[in-house]
């Protein structure tokens, strides 16, 4: 790992363990341009790398022609309105109303650790020695702007982030109509890209297709990530599969709308962007100041798919996900919304704790529905107050009840909504994003508060940590149910307007921060309406996300898919539900929805009270199995063998230890064949010198044997059942 600056030939190369990332500084004026990403490159002169003597060649050379420059150049932060007719990373107004910028070259600075982003998440480093950061200045002198592009590397992932801070530099306001996080350039080699899309219920499905010409973009305008699009793309050969060929990841770590794109044009090139969605955002720029864009990260591996999944997990659990939960087993939890939804009491929930507790669950989670007059969700959201006509003798008697059976307990917000009918709408109606003279639209009956007012965001932080010093509260999920629409923001004036969803953004991360700084010990899962906050910004505050609230084994199978595609199976949380399932109705065994929750955080979501008891007696059986496995799945390398979504038949991923020295594979038959042979398994991702054994049977296997010749397995009867082979060295 290291950034190196070669002086005489103006190149940048900042190396990670296997990969290069080569930026050059050309012609006399300074513009700096992408020169090479992907496997690591030796100490050669690269200069060349930058095709400046090419066609047109640079101004310095061919200034009538300096259009032609503009608009094949792979600038590295490219800007609008001077020529470079493809999509810019950076657009700003200034005081006459003109936008066009140039940036060339000031400065720069390599230095060992990271700085804080103000304000956004981001990874870090625990220690200096572990990672590196190139600044460099960009300038436009005419504009009097300046540009910091900061790229950090790291000494155990192959992955480059980087963010960008627009200065204002000049002695009046100028407006930031757009600020992305990344963009680089890369010739097209028959690329195919990946995105992923869904909806409410079936968040993250994989969409492969190739690149074609113009552009193609990932978006989202609901002041969230949201179910239905999402920031991550990759970029990746024709041949490229899950264990071989070059694949280029992108992710953003952020939580709010945001534009990923691709970019193909006329000489095959490829631009791949992401950052803040520049439409309805506008950010005034007083004389002086400045604007941080949030992080993107960006991973290269030519180990297929697998290898780029492992790389955003390891960045995301070794410099992204923070707190005392990060490296610890996470209590296996029960929690009451699909058991009993509103419909709840004290009782309820204590009974649903006593059968709990000797099975091996660890902690209740109390969902929606237990404050102000909460009996369904037309009502009372910014209420927290406990209701006691639910809760008989409070909060505090429940959670010492619940804790004296042994469990922890946790509790539920959603602490960006307000409902029209609630005491904080009569007192504060304009708290709730409104425009003024308009009747706003309501989602699930509620509106939103104006979070990017501090006092908003101060009001409910106090009410919701006066509820958690109130009783030994050890979990939160945080819950987000609607999207932002109806924007208007009663704290600024017109022209700042267009601040609104980004200010919106910073306000939830404010309030997180103070969350898990106030309370330290609390496990804090972010979810919204299911799956729609799954993003990096996220995992910042919270190791563990609700992954939808579609909790049906077989269609987990996609979403956790999906899911694991960027982010760390510690991160995703999955759940054993009760059948019919209550979103697709499906019966599948309790041992397989077992199975599949193991590939996530692990808990319960079914009233207990009410189960079979043949289900219920699989339990203990099944929080002992989270406990045996449970390290090497938050720990281990993820390995997908095969996709249900692709064969519509199976499903089969596995973890490995990183010493190798263990791993589970599971193993989904999701839909028996009729009159079948067995079906052939090759493992992924073991030592082919080392000898294992597969816990259940006599006999002995090499690694290789293991990986290239693989195992039989016989097609059990019935659908959707599910086989775990745990693998141990021998
Ligand atoms: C949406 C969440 O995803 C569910 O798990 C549940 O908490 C409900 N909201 C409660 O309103």
């Amino acid at each position: 790992m290291g950034i190196t600056y070669f002086e005489n030939e103006r190149i940048f190369k900042l190396d990670t363990k296997n990969t290069s990332y080569v930026i050059g500084i050309v012609d006399k004026e300074g513009f700096v341009g992408h020169a090479y990403y992907g496997k690591k490159l030796g100490e050669d002169a690269l200069a060349y790398l930058m095709r400046i003597y090419e066609s047109f060649g640079t101004p310095e050379t061919n200034a009538r022609d300096r259009l032609s420059f503009y608009d094949a150049f792979p600038m590295e932060y490219p800007t609008h309105g001077i020529g470079d007719f493809r999509e810019s990373a950076i657009r700003v107004e200034d005081a006459n109303g003109h936008f066009a910028n140039k940036l060339t070259y000031r400065s720069h600075e390599i230095f060992k650790g990271k700085k804080k982003l103000a304000g956004l998440p981001a990874t870090w480093c625990e220690k200096d020695e572990d990672c590196e950061t190139l600044e460099l200045t960009l300038e436009d002198k005419e504009a009097k702007l300046a540009v910091v592009l900061s790229y950090s590397v790291f000494n155990d992932v192959d992955a480059v982030v980087r963010h960008a801070r627009v200065i204002n530099e000049s002695d009046k306001t100028v407006y930031v109509t757009k600020a992305m996080s990344a963009s680089f350039d890369i010739d097209n080699n028959e690329f195919d890209k990946i995105v992923l899309y869904g909806s409410w219920a079936r968040e993250r499905y994989i969409d492969r297709t190739p690149v074609s010409y113009g552009i193609q973009m990932s978006r989202s305008m609901r002041g969230e990530g949201g179910h239905q699009e999402h920031a991550f793309t990759a970029l990746l050969e024709k041949n490229a599969d899950q264990n071989k060929g070059e694949v280029y990841g992108m992710d953003l770590i952020y939580s709010g709308n945001f534009r990923t794109l691709q970019e193909r044009n006329q000489f095959d090139n490829i631009r791949m962007m992401t950052g803040i969605n520049p439409d309805d955002f506008k950010w005034e720029l007083t004389a002086g100041a400045d604007f941080q864009t949030p992080e993107a990260v960006l991973v290269y591996s030519n180990e297929g798919i697998g290898g780029m999944s492992r790389c955003f997990h390891d960045l995301y659990r070794n410099h992204l996900i923070r707190g005392y939960y990060r490296d610890k087993k996470r209590p296996i939890l029960i929690n009451n919304w699909e058991a009993t939804y509103f419909n709840f009491d004290t009782e309820k929930l204590l009974a649903i704790a006593r059968q709990a507790a000797p099975l091996g669950i660890e902690m209740l989670v109390m969902d929606d529905g237990w404050f102000g007059n909460r009996f369904d969700d037309n009502r009372a959201l910014g209420d927290w107050e406990v209701n006691e006509e639910k809760l008989q003798g409070g909060l505090k008697h429940l959670v010492d009840e619940v804790n004296k059976l042994g469990l922890k307990f946790g509790i539920w917000f959603e602490p960006e909504m307000i409902s029209p009918e609630s005491k904080l709408y009569e007192e504060h109606p304009d708290w709730a994003f409104t425009v003024p003279g308009r009747v706003p639209g309501l989602a699930r009956n509620q509106l939103v508060l104006d979070i990017s007012r501090e006092e908003v965001a101060d009001y409910i932080f106090e009410k919701m940590a006066k509820v958690l010093h109130s009783a030994n509260i050890e979990y939160v999920k945080w819950d987000m149910n609607r999207p932002l629409a109806d924007i208007a923001s009663a704290a600024l004036p017109k022209e700042r307007q267009g601040e609104i969803f980004h200010r919106y953004v910073l306000g939830v991360y404010r309030m997180q921060e103070r969350l898990i700084t106030e309370f330290p010990n609390l496990l804090l899962e972010n979810c919204s309406g299911g799956g729609a906050r799954f993003d990096a910004g996220m995992l910042y505050y919270s190791p563990q996300i609700w992954c939808s609230d579609d909790t049906d084994a077989i269609e987990r199978l996609t979403i956790q898919e999906g899911t694991a595609l960027i982010y760390p199976l510690s991160a995703m949380g999955a759940h054993v539900s009760d059948c019919p399932n209550h979103t697709v109705g499906r019966t599948t065994p309790f041992a397989t929805r077992g199975a599949v929750a193991l590939a996530g955080t692990f808990g319960y979501e079914l009233d207990i009270t009410k189960i079979s008891e043949d289900d219920r007696n699989q339990i203990p059986q099944q929080t002992a199995m989270y406990h045996k496995y449970n390290d090497l799945v938050r720990t281990g390398d993820y390995y997908r063998m095969a996709s249900y979504r692709e064969n519509h038949y199976y499903d089969a991923y596995m973890v490995v230890s990183k010493d190798k020295k263990e791993a589970l594979a599971t193993y989904v038959c999701v839909k028996r064949r009729p009159n079948p042979r067995s079906r052939g398994l090759k493992f992924l991702g073991l030592d082919p010198e080392k000898t294992y054994r597969i816990e259940g049977e006599d006999r002995t296997y090499l690694g290789s044997t293991l990986m290239n010749a693989g195992i039989y397995i016989e097609e059990p009867w019935g659908d959707f059942q599910a086989k775990l082979f745990h693998i141990v060295e021998a």
